[in-house]
């Protein structure tokens, strides 16, 4: 099995999810929430029309009117739309909590994909998809929760750190952990090189983590998940 290059190492899953090509398999409609650039959400939407992600994007959302995220999402054809997030800042309000939800149900979503969404989502958004909304965060969790996650690691003196594709619940970074991927922490880095470096790793980790999703190999045991290898 061939070592991909540079200082990611795949796991089995990973190179079995990525070398499967998807069939028939029925996909599994997505709606992701984001403020910023959107190259999550671009490596998800690229390993789709790869084929290697039995999934569709049915919806694109941001809370920010100018977010990259939607120009990007525009130009792929796919359906993106700005709902303003209300009074508050760190939440939704109630009318826009409500009117995400509609949306997303509008639009058939299944799974909920958080990527680099500003907004924390609590009681009602959860319930409304009970252990349907994913997240990924710049660290090694249950290390370097929050904010500029890269630049605690750094100012740390951690040697390793990278980025963790969670389930969301009612706490902040704190649900059960569905994928990691390491990156090394280099004696030259700074905070952008090194949240280049796990940005990288993202977009390697997140559509792997969607499709084994996708495909129904992952299930949650009580805080943790299993991911069931497929051979
Ligand atoms: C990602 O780096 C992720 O770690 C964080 O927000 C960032 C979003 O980046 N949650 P992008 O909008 O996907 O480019």
């Amino acid at each position: 099995m061939r070592t991909p290059p540079g200082p990611f190492r795949l796991s089995r899953l990973h190179v079995l999810l990525r070398t499967r090509p998807v069939s028939n398999e029925k996909k599994l409609r997505l709606g992701i929430l984001g403020s910023g650039k959107g190259s999550n959400m671009v490596a998800i939407a690229d390993s789709i029309t790869a084929g290697s992600v039995p999934a569709e994007i049915a919806l694109v959302l941001a809370d920010v009117a100018d977010a990259g995220i939607l120009a990007r999402a525009q130009e792929r054809g796919l359906p993106a739309k700005f709902i303003p997030p209300g009074r508050f800042r760190t939440k939704l309000d109630e009318t826009a909590e409500a009117a995400y939800i509609a949306a997303l149900k509008e639009a058939g979503v299944e799974l909920v994909v958080l990527a680099g969404f500003m907004r924390i989502l609590k009681g009602e958004f959860l319930r409304a998809f009970p252990q349907r909304v994913i997240n990924i965060h710049p660290s090694l969790l249950p290390a370097f929760p929050g904010l500029e996650a890269w630049r605690q690691a750094l100012d740390y003196g951690v040697k390793f750190t990278g980025c963790t594709v969670h389930f969301v619940d009612q706490g902040v970074d704190t649900g059960p952990i569905i994928g990691q991927q390491t990156v090394p922490v280099l004696s030259r880095d700074d905070a952008d090189t090194l949240h280049g470096r796990i940005q990288f790793a993202e977009r390697q980790l997140y559509p792997v983590a969607i499709s084994a999703l996708a495909r129904g190999l992952v299930r949650v045991e009580g805080r943790k998940t299993v991911t069931q290898a497929t051979e």
